[in-house]
């Protein structure tokens, strides 16, 4: 494992407050987001989309790295240039989400793990010829009646190590995604537990496996009640929760920690965000940013729509929305 190569990766990502951009949808849930705007589910159309994003002016302010799909790593602007090589024009660093999605538990009714295992050491030497220089794996929990199971949580995090273990040999640098969903009507105190029992299996898992924690940036879910729960935290609430809980359970080697939104509105993944900053400033061991997708991109693809003539509006959006978690990311950002 080459260290040097996998601590100066993470570093570049984060460097100058910046945060990373997930724009991996699978089709199935790509095509989803754009029938809820009506927008034809093509793979044209999802060319162009993701053309828009990456080819925004000046992303690389705030954008450190991009989370691509199989599907856009291999596809060019209209002009024919390789998203990649736009993409490492800008100074922004590409990564490929790597799982092949989610399958139901074999004998886990309602619980789900995450496949993609078989052949990985070769995708990973593929993507990195195309320019990857990090990957992406997601594995899903959820909270429920008897839920998560012993079963299913040492399954999804045992697939994590094995897949972070080949991105390390690899010289890619794993992110590492245990989303606790916010499904559910579960309170803010069972988020907390629940985020911390997974993540202290997680990290005791990656020391059986070997993995080093130098070399890994973690995306967990922020501590949030359900979203069908009878009381929501309050901002400084959700912030605190989520910044004690991650105190307990990631160690301090741990380099960064980059968030996913999981849902949440665009504001309220920024406030919570900036709230940790305000409340914990020069107390954390890690780098404490964001990876989100929705909480970012939802605002620009309303507005897209699927006509070019709203690409330049749709654009700003997305630098804005982009600018204002980094200031979050820095505990600076005003809603005005
Ligand atoms: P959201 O920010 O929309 O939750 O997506 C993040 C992500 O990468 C999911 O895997």
């Amino acid at each position: 494992m080459n260290k040097e190569i996998l601590s100066a990766t993470i570093q570049e990502i984060f460097s100058n407050h910046r945060g990373l951009l997930a724009m991996d949808e699978s089709l199935p849930t790509c095509n989803k987001r754009f029938a809820a705007v009506g927008i034809p589910q093509t793979e044209e159309m999802r060319r162009r989309y993701r053309q828009l994003l990456i080819t925004t002016p000046g992303l690389q302010e705030s954008i450190g790295a991009v989370i691509l799909f199989d599907e856009t790593i291999r596809q060019k602007t209209n002009e024919g240039s390789p998203f990649t090589s736009v993409l490492q024009e800008a100074g922004i660093i590409i990564g490929i989400k790597v799982d092949k999605g989610t399958i139901l538990q074999p004998g886990f009714p309602n619980e789900k793990i995450t496949e993609g295992l078989d052949g990985l050491p070769n995708r990973l030497q593929e993507y990195k010829n195309m320019g990857a220089r990090f990957a992406k794996w997601r594995a899903v929990i959820r909270i429920g009646e008897n839920m998560p199971s012993r079963g299913n949580i040492e399954a999804n995090i045992h697939a994590l190590a094995r897949y972070s273990a080949c991105c390390q040999e690899a010289g890619i640098v794993p992110i590492v995604e245990p989303e606790i969903l916010m499904e559910g009507n579960h309170t803010l105190l069972q988020c907390f537990k629940t985020t911390a029992r997974v993540l202290k299996n997680l990290f005791y898992n990656f020391y059986i496996q070997r993995i080093w924690l130098g070399g890994i940036i973690l995306k967990p879910n922020m501590v949030i009640s359900g979203t069908g729960a009878s009381h929501t935290g309050s901002i400084g609430e959700v912030a605190s929760y989520t910044v004690e809980c991650l105190k307990q359970s990631v160690p301090a080697a741990v380099p960064a920690i980059a968030f996913l939104s999981g849902g949440q509105s665009p504001e309220d993944a920024t406030r919570h965000l900036n709230a940790m900053h305000q409340l914990y400033k020069g107390e954390l061991p890690w780098i404490l940013s964001f990876s989100f997708a929705r909480a970012i991109q939802q605002p620009t693809l309303d507005c897209w729509k699927g006509d070019d003539k709203n690409t330049v509006a749709a654009q700003k959006l997305l630098i804005e929305h982009a600018a204002t978690n980094k200031a979050a990311r820095m505990g600076i950002y005003t809603p005005s």
